[in-house]
């Protein structure tokens, strides 16, 4: 038995549970004992739940700390690449210079699609969401690589997670050119990451397009902040249905199905879209109004937080991001200025303070993403194409450790107890 334990006493019942600690954060109390007194936990939306083990990501809400590997985002945000996170993220450590170059090279020549991927968007509607389109297309990729799928196999693994990697870009700038109409354009091995992906969504065969180095390092960081994020709602949702033993792309599908919903990823879509309807300053207070309304479901899209309750360390990193942006652009957005303004009613508002609610990562990187010409709708494409790595870090990791069961939650049944069925046959 475990050094510290809980006893769990339940009518003339009790049980001793292990206290398990890990080497940062809260100490887990292990419940796996408790059918043995003919219970189940109850936590539905896990509010205080820890569903696995992971040396990836660690959160402090209450500093506002995010460690990937051990590494601060404020370190990575300013002096790492993405694909040095990607590295770190699936193999554990930052990569030396060769490994990074190895690693940098493998990744470029894994960017094209197989031709017939582009005759899947032939079957979408020109108005098609991108996420709706990036859903079906990621999944479908399972289809090209049916000898590479075993997935009790590190190595294939890996593999898997490189190829995700490397082609999310490449499928997120096709979903954007269908949606404008425009031809496909495919990867170069002759540019960075970020510089491909901004090639792939914005140039066109008529004319050479100039890449930014400021918009291709802020693109580059905007992935770097949102590359992983411990067991949020869609990597809890690729761990879920990776515990089935169904491939790697149909579970980064379902983490992008995950994510697109608007109280997760899908917020920093919603949330230029409430900027938008806000419109000028003088409209917050009404709005604010509507989001403390217990009647009103409108709440104030990119504020709040399941787990920072002081600030997220990434809204920080991307504000300065956003200011950077904005100034080496010349760019007054009038957006900004309703959103510099909500910040700050609704920082020293009692009710956001009080709840603990204050702009997220999701808040500023809307307008970063609209202030470097990506269409609203893109938003949440981006963020899945930044967040795939973390999916498959921990698709990979959970399917490397030891004894792996299926996830198979339990229920607390309100429903009718048994009755007779009389049928309207007879
Ligand atoms: C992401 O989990 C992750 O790590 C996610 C993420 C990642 O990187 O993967 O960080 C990315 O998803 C960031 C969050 C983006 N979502 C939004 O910006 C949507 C707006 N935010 C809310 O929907 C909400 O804050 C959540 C979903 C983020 C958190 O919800 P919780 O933890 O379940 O909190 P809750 O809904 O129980 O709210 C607690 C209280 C409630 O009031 P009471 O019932 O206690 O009176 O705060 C209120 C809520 O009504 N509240 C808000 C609010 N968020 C919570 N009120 C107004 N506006 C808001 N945004």
């Amino acid at each position: 038995m475990a050094d510290k334990t809980a006893i769990l006493k339940v009518g003339d019942k009790e049980i001793e549970l292990p206290i398990l600690s890990g080497t940062a954060g809260l100490d887990v109390i292990d419940v796996r004992a408790l059918g043995k007194i003919g219970m189940f936990t109850f936590d539905p939306g896990f509010m205080a739940t820890g569903s696995c083990e992971s040396e990836i990501t660690f959160i402090d809400g209450d500093k506002g700390v995010l460690l990937h590997r051990g590494y601060s985002i404020e370190d990575l945000a300013r002096d790492a690449d993405y694909l040095e996170v990607v590295y770190m993220l699936l193999h554990g450590e930052a990569p030396n210079e060769k490994d990074y170059q190895e690693f940098k090279s493998t990744i470029t020549r894994h960017t094209m699609v197989h031709d017939s991927v582009n005759d899947f968007f032939k079957g979408f509607r020109r108005d098609a969401h991108p996420m709706a389109m990036l859903c079906g297309t990621v999944g479908a990729l399972s289809s090209f690589y049916h000898d590479d799928l075993a997935i009790h196999d590190p190595e294939q693994r890996l593999r898997s997670a490189i190829r995700l990697v490397a082609k999310m870009p490449t499928l997120v700038a096709m979903c954007y050119k269908f949606n404008v109409g425009q031809p496909f354009v495919y990867p170069r091995n002759d540019l960075s990451y970020a510089e491909n992906f901004l090639n792939m969504m914005f140039s066109v065969p008529a004319e050479e397009y100039k890449i930014s180095p400021t918009i291709a390092r802020a693109v580059d960081r905007i992935f770097t902040l949102h590359a992983d994020h411990e067991q949020n709602a869609s990597t809890s949702t690729v761990r879920l249905a990776g515990s089935s033993g169904a491939n790697p792309y149909a579970c980064i599908a379902a983490g992008v199905a995950s994510l697109w919903g608007p109280a997760h990823g899908g917020a920093n879509e919603a949330c230029l879209n409430m900027l938008k309807e806000i419109g000028s300053v003088d409209r917050i207070p009404m709005f604010i109004e509507k989001a403390k309304d217990k009647n009103d479901p409108f709440r104030l899209m990119g504020f709040g937080h399941r787990v920072y309750k002081n600030y997220d360390p990434r809204a920080t990193v991307m504000r300065e991001s956003c200011h950077e942006v904005l100034k080496e652009l010349n760019l007054k957005d009038p957006l900004l200025d309703v959103a510099m303004e909500l910040e700050r009613i609704a920082l020293s508002d009692p009710y956001f303070v009080e709840k603990k609610l204050f702009p997220n990562v999701d808040f500023y990187s809307g307008i970063v993403l609209k202030a470097i010409g990506i269409p609203t709708n893109m938003f949440t494409c981006i963020f899945a194409l930044a967040r795939t790595v973390g999916w498959a870090s921990h698709w990979h990791e959970m399917l490397s450790q030891p004894g792996q069961k299926i996830g198979r939650p339990r229920q607390l049944y309100t429903g009718k107890t048994q009755r007779p069925f009389k049928s309207i046959k007879k």
